[in-house]
């Protein structure tokens, strides 16, 4: 019964991949207008702009519908946060459900970098250049216009609580192998939830092999689900102090300092679906986001997609951090399995409700 299903799913995504598959390339200019023109033309298309938005904390909805809300009033946002992870397969079977017409949303601006080339292949992104083209580092946006690297995200940098972690801050993974940091001081995601933590325990094994991992695993470690949980439960009066697997861009009061070890990037990514039956608000989105006006604010962790906001130089970070690692890593869904199991097998499976249901 389950093989027949599949097998009836295979051949019917073939016979309708075989379709679908541009026979030409549509060459996209890059955008001229200004915002303020797109603006004027999103204006003219009824409807909600549908946003699949990845993120594992629910006020990253609030920072971005409320910036995007204030700049143009008059377009009707709807943005889901979600884990990336799920948006992509709701999507999937969005698209299927509706007979292969609709994709389920307008824009998608997620971490499964996997997802991007297949859509494309499967024919069903937009191509579109954004003004800002030419400032965005070529490795990080496909050149027919597909999709494009939005941001530089990164994981590893040491965050703590000042004044409530035992000093000096480890320069290294296998510091924190130590007695001052085993009565339940660290705290960290799930490699095994969450791609891009995966990636970087993939490194730090790589770089220290698997005798840290089954040392650090037996730290007395606060493990949690989601990315942003960490510095959070950090930001808290009592608990954990310090973490490597964590973002802080949500949480107030917490340092955040560089080591001298390996850690990971990667450029968010976002693209429009050629289903949208709102283009030019899609484009208006994405040009949104690769404009000054939000580009300066997002940057603030000091790397970029565009080469203007790019303060640390995301390519200068060798060898402790390869900027198309996890681009790569995530190509190769076997690789990522093999990792993820491996870390499963000594963590156990993730615990936790969604993240993007916690209280903060
Ligand atoms: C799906 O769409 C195709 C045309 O693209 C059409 O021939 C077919 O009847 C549709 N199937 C359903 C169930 O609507
Ligand atoms: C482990 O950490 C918890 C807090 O997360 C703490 O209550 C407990 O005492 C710690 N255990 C040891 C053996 O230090
Ligand atoms: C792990 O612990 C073992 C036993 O205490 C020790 O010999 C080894 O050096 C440790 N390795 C790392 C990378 O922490």
């Amino acid at each position: 019964m389950l093989l027949g299903t599949l097998l009836a799913y295979f051949i019917l995504t073939v016979s309708h991949l075989a379709g679908a598959i541009p026979t030409t390339h549509d060459h996209v200019k890059i955008e001229t207008r200004t915002i303020d023109e797109i603006y004027q033309d999103a204006l003219k298309e009824e409807g909600v702009l549908r946003v699949a938005w990845g993120g594992d904390i629910k006020v990253s909805q609030k920072i971005i519908v409320d910036a995007f809300t204030r700049r143009f009033p008059d377009i009707p946002l709807d943005l889901g946060v979600g884990l990336s992870k799920y948006h992509s397969p709701l999507i999937d079977r969005y698209w299927e459900n509706s007979n292969f017409t609709d994709d389920g949303a307008d824009v998608a601006v997620l971490q499964t970098l996997h997802d991007f080339p297949r859509w494309k292949s499967e024919g069903r992104l937009l191509n579109y250049k954004v003004s800002s083209w030419d400032d965005i580092y070529p490795e990080f946006i496909d050149s027919d216009g597909a999709y494009t690297g939005l941001y530089i995200f990164t994981f590893g940098n040491i965050i703590y609580k000042e004044n409530s972690v035992d000093l000096p801050i480890p320069q290294t993974f296998p510091e924190f192998i130590h007695p001052r940091f085993s009565s339940g001081q660290i705290t960290s995601a799930y490699p095994n939830d969450d791609d891009a933590v995966l990636y970087l325990f993939s490194r730090i094994v790589q770089t220290h092999g698997w005798d840290f991992m089954h040392n650090f695993s037996k730290q007395n470690i606060t493990w949690i689900r989601g990315t942003a949980s960490p510095g959070m439960l950090i930001a808290q009066e009592a608990g954990p102090t310090i973490s490597f697997a964590t973002s802080s861009v949500f949480a107030s009061g917490l340092t955040i300092t560089t080591h001298k070890d390996v850690f990971m990037s990667w450029p968010q990514t976002g693209t429009i679906f050629k289903s949208t039956k709102m283009p030019e608000t899609a484009k208006l989105f994405l040009s949104y986001l690769m404009h000054d006006e939000w580009q300066q604010g997002i940057t603030s962790g000091g790397y970029a997609t565009r080469k203007t906001y790019d303060r640390l130089g995301v390519f200068k970070q060798e060898p402790q951090m390869h900027p198309l690692g996890y681009v790569n890593f995530m190509s190769d869904r076997r690789v990522v399995e093999w990792w993820r199991f491996q870390f499963e097998e000594i963590l156990g499976p993730p615990q936790g409700r969604d993240p993007n249901l916690m209280d903060w």
